[in-house]
């Protein structure tokens, strides 16, 4: 990022005053301020999904802001200063992800069921990770999904995924049992069950890969976004990091609001939200259908017209200059 993009985007980002100050409008915005200091300035339900990838419970430095490894005790007590709270951000239908490691999940778990109803854990396979000599390679990652009451938004048709045809069978007149013949080859919708294997983590030749050490995959948010929210929905990352919940969101059509403690992070989010004002791509997402990993080829085949199905303009969006006011 060069210093003149720099101060660009540190002008986007709003600090804590505004937050504070209900002159402010911070829909679609990035406050650049500690959680905790922006919890109690934030209204009760406004927004309709969380999506929470907090510091996990390992010893690891965030550009400066280091978190340090606890018991699983610990780390609960920790999730309970702020997990509380998501529920009193969330309209009643409204959702929750967290996420987390295997060390830290069980904390994860004991903690949601406090507040939320629990209605899943996700295991996303994500296909990095450092070998060991003696244990096994740390491969995966849990998002706990939980809801604030039984009446809850979930769209599973909108998060199928396009498989390819291992075992081609066909009815008795020869035609296609469940699967499609196409010129790129035979595939199947299938429904996404709670084990993810068909997302990478962003890679330095991706566009959407930043500096920032534990970047989700757009891919990733856009189908719980996708699933969990409609339209114009509002959804909060309360831990943004390099901004992918609040790019995804603006590339889908969705309203957001994201909270990160570090500056360099905040400007990472401002300038992909730039870049999703033009380039509405989201890699391994097209035509409206998840496809598998390493399908790329077949995707390209595909592209053709866009999908302008769930692309719509964020209402009310930056280029109207009328900042959302939350109501108090
Ligand atoms: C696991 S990362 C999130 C990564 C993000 N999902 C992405 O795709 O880039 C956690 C982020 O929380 C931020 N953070 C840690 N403590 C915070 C706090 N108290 N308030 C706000 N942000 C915090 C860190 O700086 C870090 O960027």
């Amino acid at each position: 990022m060069t210093r003149e993009e720099k101060e660009r985007f540190q002008r986007r980002v709003l600090g804590i005053g505004a937050v504070t100050d209900s002159q402010y409008g911070f829909l679609n915005r990035t406050v650049c301020a500690d959680l905790f200091d922006v919890l109690p300035g934030l209204p009760s339900q406004c927004c309709d999904l969380v999506f929470a990838d907090p510091p996990y419970n390992l010893t690891k430095n965030f550009n400066g802001v280091a978190f340090k490894k606890g018991t699983t005790e610990q780390y609960a007590t920790w999730l309970r200063c702020w997990v509380p709270e998501m529920k009193r951000l969330l309209k009643p239908t409204g959702s929750i992800y967290l996420c987390g490691d295997w060390r830290s999940s069980a904390a994860l778990q004991t903690v949601l069921e406090e507040s939320f109803l629990l209605r899943n854990r996700i295991t996303w396979e994500r296909e990095k990770g450092r070998g060991a000599k003696n244990n096994w390679k740390n491969n995966l990652e849990d998002i706990w999904f939980a809801t604030v009451s039984d009446d809850y938004v979930f769209h599973v048709d909108r998060v199928m995924l396009k498989r390819k045809v291992i075992a081609p069978y066909r009815n008795d007149v020869g035609r296609p049992k469940d699967w499609d013949e196409t010129d790129s080859g035979r595939f199947r919708m299938t429904c996404p069950s709670n084990l993810w294997t068909d997302i990478s983590v962003p890679f330095w030749s991706m566009p959407e890969n930043t500096d920032h050490p534990t970047q989700k995959p757009e891919k990733l948010l856009a189908k719980l976004i996708l699933a969990s929210t409609d339209p114009g929905a509002v959804v909060f990352d309360p831990f943004l990091g390099s901004g992918t919940t609040s790019v995804v969101a603006r590339k889908l059509g969705r309203n957001y609001l994201g909270v990160e403690i570090d500056e360099e992070y905040c400007c990472l989010a401002e300038k992909r939200l730039e870049r999703a004002e033009t380039d509405r791509d989201i890699q391994g997402y097209s035509n409206g259908v998840f496809w598998e990993r390493n399908t790329l080829s077949d995707q390209k085949e595909k592209k053709g017209k866009p999908d302008d199905r769930f692309g719509g303009p964020c209402t009310p969006s930056r280029k109207t200059e009328q900042p959302f006011l939350f109501e108090r």
